[in-house]
């Protein structure tokens, strides 16, 4: 496994090379960082799903270079898909549709409809392109965990499993793109982003609505899931004082204000919702790391712009 400061042409024509082998290669995009596989070879996709330990009835999200590329492992593309395309693509949005018979069964976990996305990070796009084809990629962490957004957090949790991790610096947006499905008759957000549902509503000129029980099955649904392995809850600002007043537990806390000194580990978190998420998994796994019985996180405000950084929190807390 080798691992490049930054990626030469060399680098990119072996990713590309390597994808084409049926291995894996780790790859920053402008959310997360992914972990690629041939989405067309079977025992490529196989190992992804070993390596990921994510159940084989979970379907993935397919990348692309160009938008055209995507819509033909898609049926029946509503001119939806295509507005949505112009305006959002390269970048965080991955749309659900009806899938057509190129997209292989082991890559939509066995439904009717298949999850593609044309990411906006200058290496992604390299390696796609010099790939050629569709790049099956979940997020490069194991199953249910925080998702990388440095190439160290990957080598960290998948080191050895990947033949190459490519360097891409940390990720832009910090938290996994926006999912929106449009294989049925009205679109639905089936998981929050930096693409706003207000955005996509204002570009559609149609209401959009949010995820419920009926849509499709998509891991990152399940409630407990982007969490780190040390117990996590949300505490609204004004019982944080309260909270840490009564504690008797070793805790970490992410919150708004200034350190206090009654904690031991202590990270403060931008005001503005963008550049928390951008610092939401890395702080995540540092506090993680810090050896504590609890992480304490104080609530961001209950308004649309926190929507897709309270998803995770939540999630984060199971
Ligand atoms: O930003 C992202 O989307 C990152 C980067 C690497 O592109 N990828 C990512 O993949 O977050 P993953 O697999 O960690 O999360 C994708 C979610 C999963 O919950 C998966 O089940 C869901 O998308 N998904 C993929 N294909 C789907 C489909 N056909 N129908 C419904 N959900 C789907
Ligand atoms: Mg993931």
């Amino acid at each position: 496994m080798r691992h490049s400061p930054q990626p030469t042409s060399v680098e990119i024509t072996r990713a590309g090379q390597i994808l084409r082998a049926g291995g894996l290669v780790a790859f920053p995009t402008e959310t997360v960082y992914g972990l690629g596989a041939d989405a067309w070879n079977p025992a490529a996709v196989k190992k992804l799903y070993r390596v990921k330990r994510r159940p084989a009835d979970h379907p993935v999200i397919v990348h692309f270079a160009e938008a055209k590329q995507a819509f033909e492992w898609a049926r029946d593309v509503p001119d939806s898909a295509r507005r949505l395309a112009d305006r959002f693509w390269p970048g965080p949005l991955t749309l659900i549709l009806k899938r057509a018979a190129r997209a292989p069964d082991f890559i939509t976990g066995g439904q009717d409809n298949v999850g593609v996305r044309v990411p906006a990070h200058p290496v992604a796009r390299q390696m796609l392109a010099a790939f050629g084809g569709g790049v099956a990629a979940p997020s490069a962490n194991r199953f249910g965990s925080v998702s990388p957004t440095t190439a160290s957090h990957v080598l960290a949790e998948l080191g050895a499993d990947v033949d190459l991790v490519l360097e891409g610096g940390p990720t832009e947006v910090g938290i996994e793109s926006t999912i929106l499905d449009l294989s049925g008759d009205a679109p639905v957000v089936l998981r929050p982003g930096h693409i706003s549902k207000s955005e996509l509503e204002r570009e559609l000129g149609i209401p959009v609505a949010e995820k419920s029980a009926a849509s499709p099955r998509h891991s990152g649904g399940l409630e407990r899931h982007y969490a780190p392995h040390t117990p996590a809850r949300l505490v609204p600002t004004h019982e944080l004082d309260r909270e840490i007043e009564k504690l008797k537990e070793k805790v970490a806390v992410l919150a708004f204000s200034r350190p206090d000194e009654r904690v031991d580990f202590w990270l403060r978190m931008p005001r503005d919702a963008q550049a928390y998420a951008k610092r939401l998994y890395a702080a995540l796994r540092e506090l993680d790391s810090a050896g504590c019985e609890a992480i304490l996180i104080e609530t961001p405000p209950d308004r649309p712009e926190w929507a897709a950084v309270l998803d995770r929190l939540r999630r984060a807390c199971g």
